[in-house]
Formats: structure tokens, C-alpha cells, sequence
């Protein structure tokens, strides 16, 4: 017997899969014009790729076919560069980091609606979105039961089979056996029925290794060997190592105080660069015994867990940079019991973050005097991906850190402004601010004294006394609880529209 058919009896269990394989032509033909379409895939991981391709090729050959698109997060451009640029995409949800439909949902053409990642699970689940007509989900196998064991991300995965009408499955050659039992599903049940989530520990594992679903739902099952397109990392610059620097000096400052210890408590990291600079500066730290309660694991984590400073990460998605996969995926058989991937539910759960005293550290695009967050909005308008997980950790974490480098666009623009232009993460939620400058602890201050901590320790120097100004005089002019000038601190924003193509893609 050949290897590819040893492997792929190990992957396809029972009879009745091999006879569902289908090309991903044939299975893209399922489906049809204005069905909602849910898939696996949480950043650009364990998402499906060979049958959207397929779909984008109908329509780019004439076919009139608009869909909408349900996702775990971000996803990779075969999904939302390909479907863009076909025309395929009515409506997306809940979150997206991709260049192509960002540029789209800015000129109207693409409904979006951005949401918290644990909360769009459970409208679906509550029936509350459209039905789901067809589940696209990538998977290592399929078992004799029918049920699907997940790969790099698990996501909305679950709760798309559980309520689709029929599921397509990609299984993906690329991605090794020895995954399988990394992951740990469990579906929740509707109120009045919900019972509490059984996770004391980041460690605990509550749920079974594959998703449900059975060979009535399976249409077809497609065979591919595409790898996931993660995102390349920006390399750790000046302002990224100073603010690790500033949040591991908070941490000192908790720990000397007794209110954390050596092990910190279950950390979340949040996307991109700066996320991934902050973890890499606890590398060199003195901090030991680390875990991890998030949703996403980029490269810093899994040094962090290959160096043995931490010891497990829980999350929904296994995400490094490209270089940073091939390395994982060289090495599972160390990771498989250092990572658990759960569902988005469960991994952002309100309950559980809550319950562990998570360390929630996400980032900021700007932040008030005041300390309320924007995340998603360039200018109060422009959407740049949406909140993503960051509300699920942020609203219930023992500790909320948010940073941002204290100024954009090279400089021209203060990231520290009198009154941010959109609202993600309000006053009440922001308990430390750090950027490369400072760190600002919010906890125990009245708003008036909030800004000033805010500008004396986080605003960039070409800003402080501009920001000082602003806050003096709004004192001077009313000696409210949270003194402001409306119209000067909506027009501090509109200033910056001619220093650069702000708006533009
Ligand atoms: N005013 C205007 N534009 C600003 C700005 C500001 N204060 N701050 C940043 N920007 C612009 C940048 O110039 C950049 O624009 P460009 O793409 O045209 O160069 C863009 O916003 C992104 O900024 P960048 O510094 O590259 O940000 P990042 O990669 O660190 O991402 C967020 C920052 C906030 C966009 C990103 O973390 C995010 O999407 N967060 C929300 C979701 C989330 O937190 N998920 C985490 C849960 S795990």
C-alpha cells in the first residue's frame, strides 16, 4: 500500500468518508447563491482554502452568486482576498485583518459587523444570525463516527457544524497526525440550561478531541495540501521593546506590592507585533512558571513555552509566523501537552477569564485622558480589523493593560488624545496604559486624576503640553466630573486629516 494511501486510511476512518471525497470544484458547487456560509479558521489558521478558491473561480467566470460569510476571526486571502475580489461577500462577521475586504467594508460594499469573538459563537448558537446553510471546516481526520478532529485552530468550528444543514471538510495533508489531541471541544447549552464551564486552570482539560458532527451532515470531503498563510511578524522595534519593558516594570511593581506573584496569573496576549514583543520581553524575565489563558499563540509564546518560563497556553489558535510554523509543526510532539486549543466560547469565555483572574493585554489604536480605548476605528469612521477578542478579556480580566506607541504616522499624530474619536473600551474596564513613554495605573483614580497620569507618563513629549493645555482649560471651563470641550476635542482629530492619507487605503 502507498504511503499517501496508508496516510490517508488514517485520516478518513470509515468507508462511507472515502467515498464522500470530492474535488474542490464539485464540492464548491454546494454552494449557492445567497446562502449564509460559516468556516473554520481563526486568524489565518485551520481555515478551509481549496473550496473558496473553487467558489471564487465561478464567479469569476460570470456565475451571479453573493454569499454571507460567518468566520472565528481573521481568515486567510484565499478566503477574503479571493471572495472579495470575485464579488462574493454581501455580508462578514465578526472580525477580519486583511487589506482587500477592509478596503470593501470602507467603501460600502461589503456589510460587516464587528463583534466580540466569544459572543458571536453564542449568536449563532441563540439563533439570532442567519441559519447556516453550508459549514466549510479544515480538518486532520474524519473518525468512524463521522466527527471531524480539528488542526491549527479551532474557532466557531463546532458551533458551525452543530448548526449548518451540511458540512463540507477540507482535510489538509500538510498538517501532521500528531496534532490530533491538542484540541478540547465542548458546546454549551442555550439558557436556561447553560451549566457553569468546568475550568479552574488554564491546564483543564473539560471536552472530547473532535468536533461532532456525523456522516448525515458530511457533503463532501476535499483532500488539499495547502499550507495556512500566516502573517509575518514585524521585527521587535525601539517602541514595542519599551513598552514590554514598561508593562514587565508594572509587573514588578504588583509583585513587590504582593499583589502578584512570580508565575504573574493566566496571561492574554493580544495580535500583531506589539502583542508579540511584549510576551518575547518576559524571555529574559524573571518570571517562571507562566501560563497562558488567550486565544491566539504567536511566535514570542511558543519560545515562551520552548524555554520552559512558561508551561501550557490555552487558546483557540495556533498562529506563528510563517518561518515560526515550519518550525512548530517540526515539533508538536513537544507542544501536545504544553497547548490546548479550545472553541472561541470557551477560550474568551467571560465565565472562565473572569474565574482564572486573566492578565488581559491588547492594543490600543488611540486612548483618551480619560482612558477609553479605540480599537477599531481610524478617525471615528474608517474600519481598520474590529475588537476582535480584546472586549472578552478586557471587560472581565483581574488586570486590563492596553499600549500603544504614543504616536502614528511617524510621528505627526498623538496615539494619547483629549477624547478618542470611536469607543471600544471605556473608562470603566482600562486599568493600566502603558506606551513606550510610561505606564499610567488607572486603578483607584477619579477621571480628573486619570489625565493627568495619562499625560504625564504615556503622551509622547511633542504632545504633553498641548494635552496639559487642553486639560487645564477644560477644568477652568467646568468643574464637571469629567471636564471637557466638546467641540475642541472632536476638532483635535479633524486637524490630522490633511497631515497624510488617513482615510485612504
Ligand atoms: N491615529 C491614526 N492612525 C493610527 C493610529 C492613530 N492613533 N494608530 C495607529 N494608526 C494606524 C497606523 O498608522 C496603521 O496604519 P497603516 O496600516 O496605514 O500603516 C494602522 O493604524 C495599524 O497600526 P499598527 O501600528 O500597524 O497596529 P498593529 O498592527 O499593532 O495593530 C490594532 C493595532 C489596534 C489595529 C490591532 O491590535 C487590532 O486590530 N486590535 C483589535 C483586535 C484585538 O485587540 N484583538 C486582540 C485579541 S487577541
Amino acid at each position: 500500500m502507498s504511503e499517501k494511501k496508508m496516510g490517508l486510511e488514517a485520516r478518513l476512518r470509515d468507508s462511507k468518508a472515502l467515498a464522500l471525497v470530492r474535488s474542490a470544484e464539485e464540492a464548491a458547487e454546494i454552494i449557492k447563491d445567497g446562502m449564509t456560509i460559516g468556516v473554520s479558521g481563526f486568524t489565518p489558521s485551520g481555515y478551509p482554502k481549496a473550496v473558496p478558491l473553487a467558489l471564487a473561480e465561478r464567479a469569476k467566470a460570470g456565475e451571479q452568486i453573493k454569499i454571507d460569510l460567518y468566520t472565528g476571526a481573521s481568515v486567510g486571502p484565499e478566503i477574503d482576498t479571493a471572495l472579495t475580489e470575485a464579488g462574493i461577500i454581501r455580508k462578514r462577521l465578526p472580525y477580519h485583518t486583511n487589506a482587500t475586504i477592509r478596503g470593501k467594508i470602507n467603501e460600502g460594499e461589503v456589510e460587516y459587523i464587528d463583534m466580540h469573538l466569544s459572543q458571536s459563537t453564542q449568536y449563532v448558537n441563540y439563533g439570532m444570525l442567519n441559519k447556516i446553510d453550508v459549514a466549510i471546516v479544515e480538518g486532520l481526520a474524519v473518525t468512524e463516527e463521522g466527527h471531524i478532529i480539528p488542526t491549527t485552530a479551532v474557532g466557531n468550528a463546532p458551533s458551525f457544524i452543530k448548526n449548518a444543514d451540511k458540512v463540507i471538510v477540507e482535510i489538509n495533508l500538510k498538517k501532521p497526525m500528531s496534532l490530533e489531541g491538542m484540541s478540547d471541544i465542548v458546546l454549551l447549552d442555550n439558557p436556561p440550561n447553560r451549566k457553569p464551564i468546568n475550568i479552574c486552570a488554564p491546564q483543564d482539560r473539560i471536552g472530547t478531541p473532535y468536533m461532532e458532527c456525523g456522516f448525515d451532515k458530511i457533503a463532501a470531503i476535499v483532500i488539499t495540501d495547502m499550507q495556512d498563510k500566516t502573517r509575518p511578524l514585524g521585527e521587535v522595534d525601539d517602541a514595542s521593546r519599551r513598552i514590554s519593558d514598561n508593562i514587565i516594570k508594572f509587573f514588578n511593581k504588583e509583585v513587590a506590592e504582593g499583589r502578584l506573584t512570580n508565575s504573574l496569573l493566566p496571561l492574554q496576549s493580544g495580535v500583531g507585533s506589539v502583542a508579540n514583543a511584549v510576551l518575547y520581553g518576559l524571555c529574559d524575565s524573571e518570571y517562571e512558571n507562566l501560563t497562558c489563558y488567550t486565544e491566539v499563540v504567536q511566535d514570542s509564546m511558543l519560545d515562551l513555552l520552548r524555554s520552559g518560563k512558561a508551561v501550557m497556553a490555552s487558546t483557540t489558535a495556533l498562529s506563528p509566523s510563517p518561518a515560526a510554523l515550519e518550525k512548530f509543526l517540526d515539533e508538536v510532539e513537544f507542544f501536545r501537552d504544553k497547548i490546548i486549543l479550545r472553541p472561541q466560547e470557551i477560550s474568551n469565555n467571560p465565565e472562565v477569564v473572569r474565574r482564572l483572574g486573566v492578565i488581559a493585554m491588547n492594543t490600543a489604536i488611540e486612548a483618551d485622558i480619560y482612558g477609553n480605548v479605540n480599537s477599531t476605528h481610524i478617525m471615528g469612521s474608517k474600519m481598520m480589523n474590529g475588537i476582535g477578542g480584546s472586549g472578552d478579556f478586557s471587560r472581565n480580566g483581574a488586570i486590563t493593560i492596553f499600549s500603544t506607541p504614543s504616536t502614528a504616522k511617524g510621528g505627526k499624530i498623538s496615539s494619547i488624545v483629549p477624547m478618542v474619536s470611536h469607543v471600544d473600551h471605556t473608562e470603566h474596564e482600562v486599568m493600566v496604559l502603558v506606551t513606550e513613554q510610561g505606564y499610567a495605573d488607572l486603578r483607584g483614580l477619579s477621571p480628573k486624576e486619570r489625565a493627568v497620569k495619562i499625560i504625564e507618563n504615556c503622551a509622547h513629549p511633542d504632545f504633553k503640553e498641548e494635552l496639559m493645555s487642553y486639560f487645564k482649560r477644560a477644568c477652568d471651563a467646568s468643574a464637571l466630573h469629567t471636564p471637557h470641550i466638546l467641540s475642541e476635542a472632536l476638532s483635535w482629530h479633524s486637524r490630522f486629516l490633511d497631515t497624510g492619507s488617513m482615510l485612504e487605503e
